[in-house]
């Protein structure tokens, strides 16, 4: 089977890519590389012994795109390409809706133009809001996120239900990653973001290598255990997991399906400051500053779902993704 995966240069995507090509799927990749870097190819063909065939291409731009699927033939398309940058979302709202929807709405086109009847989608936790209640079930309210890229999200979300309505042929599934953290085993990937990390994690494995001098808790007055956020953190190697288990799924004709992909265990700050020091014997000093305006206090996830309908279950613990994320730290202390 082929598949288009766009995006498939970042963190979550290359992963994805490894693991399509070990489960013996073609993959073809476009991206833009305006988040990654084209190294990212050597890697992965280090890793798998395939390259995937590679368009630098941005989904925004529709005759470029369009060429791809005229080169191509895909059966599938998995979906990542998009700005994800929380607090970069609510000063260029404009750029954001701009890009993540007009993106996606290329791509539906082009799919509806040749043929491709099933697409994966990365959604996001995001989408649930500020939750009422915890854990989340895919059922629980779709509210307006607290940011415009979650609203992206909720947009394309609320796209691809009505794409699916009109056309019963298509078969969509979002995917509601909760944290992402880890990197590939061996070193060669994983998360590499630009300039100062906004994620916890990166953030931490920096402070490891002696990057940053400190780790910033973002408040510790929030009603959790410890007073620290609380979030539902997941190996990004069980999320690249989750997607091929989703493809398979979308082979059996269901329509729109929706499933979270989390550990259905929530970790506070703390928590996970502690767990990188055990998993690493790397001391993380840190300072308890005033809280993130956007933060929730608590979001993790019931994955029965994805458990029963998938097959799918995270195996990876935060242990494994703090060894993953500071080795790849590591060997990597400028990024890729
Ligand atoms: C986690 C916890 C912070 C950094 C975001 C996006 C979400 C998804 C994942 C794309 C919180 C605390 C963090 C730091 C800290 N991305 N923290 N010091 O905000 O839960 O989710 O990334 O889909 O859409 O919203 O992740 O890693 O930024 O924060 O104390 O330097 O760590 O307050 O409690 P978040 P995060």
């Amino acid at each position: 089977m082929r598949v288009l995966v766009t995006g498939g240069t970042g963190f979550i995507g290359s992963e994805t890519v490894i693991k399509l090509i070990e489960n013996k799927y073609e993959v073809v990749i476009v991206d833009n590389l305006s988040n990654s870097k084209e190294a990212v190819l050597d890697r992965i063909e280090t890793i798998t012994g395939v390259r995937p065939t590679f368009y630098k291409v941005d989904c925004c731009d529709y005759e470029a795109f369009r060429g791809v699927f005229e080169k191509e033939k895909f059966e599938a398309v998995i979906h990542f390409a998009g700005l994800k940058a929380v607090g970069e979302s609510v000063v260029k709202p404009i750029e954001y809706y701009a890009n993540n929807l007009g993106s996606t709405s290329n791509l539906l086109l082009l799919m509806k133009e040749f043929g491709v009847k099933s697409i994966v989608f990365s959604s996001s936790a995001t989408v649930y809001g500020i939750p009422k209640r915890v854990p989340l079930f895919e059922d629980d309210p779709v509210l307006s996120a607290t940011n415009p890229y979650g609203e992206t999200k909720v947009m394309i979300e609320r796209i691809l239900e009505d794409a699916c309505a009109a056309d019963k042929n298509l078969n969509a599934a979002l995917l509601r990653y909760f944290n992402p953290i880890g990197a590939h085993p061996s070193g060669l990937l994983g998360e590499d973001p630009n300039g100062i990390p906004n994620n916890l994690m990166p953030y931490i494995t920096q402070v490891a290598i002696g990057k940053r001098d400190h780790l910033r808790i973002w408040g510790n007055t929030y009603p959790t255990p410890d007073g620290t956020g609380v979030r539902d953190y997941i190996h990004v190697v069980d999320l690249a997991e989750g997607h091929v288990a989703t493809l398979k799924k979308l082979v059996t004709n269901p329509g729109l399906v929706v499933y979270n992909l989390g550990t259905g265990k929530g970790t506070s700050v703390l928590e996970m400051v502690n767990a990188f020091e055990k998993a690493t014997g790397v001391k993380i000093p840190y300072t308890i500053e005033e809280p993130r305006p956007g933060d929730v206090a608590a979001n993790y996830a019931n994955c029965d779902k994805a458990a029963k309908e998938l097959g799918w279950k995270a195996k990876y613990d935060i242990f494994d993704a703090c060894r993953d994320a500071y080795n790849f730290q590591q060997k990597n202390p400028n990024g890729i």
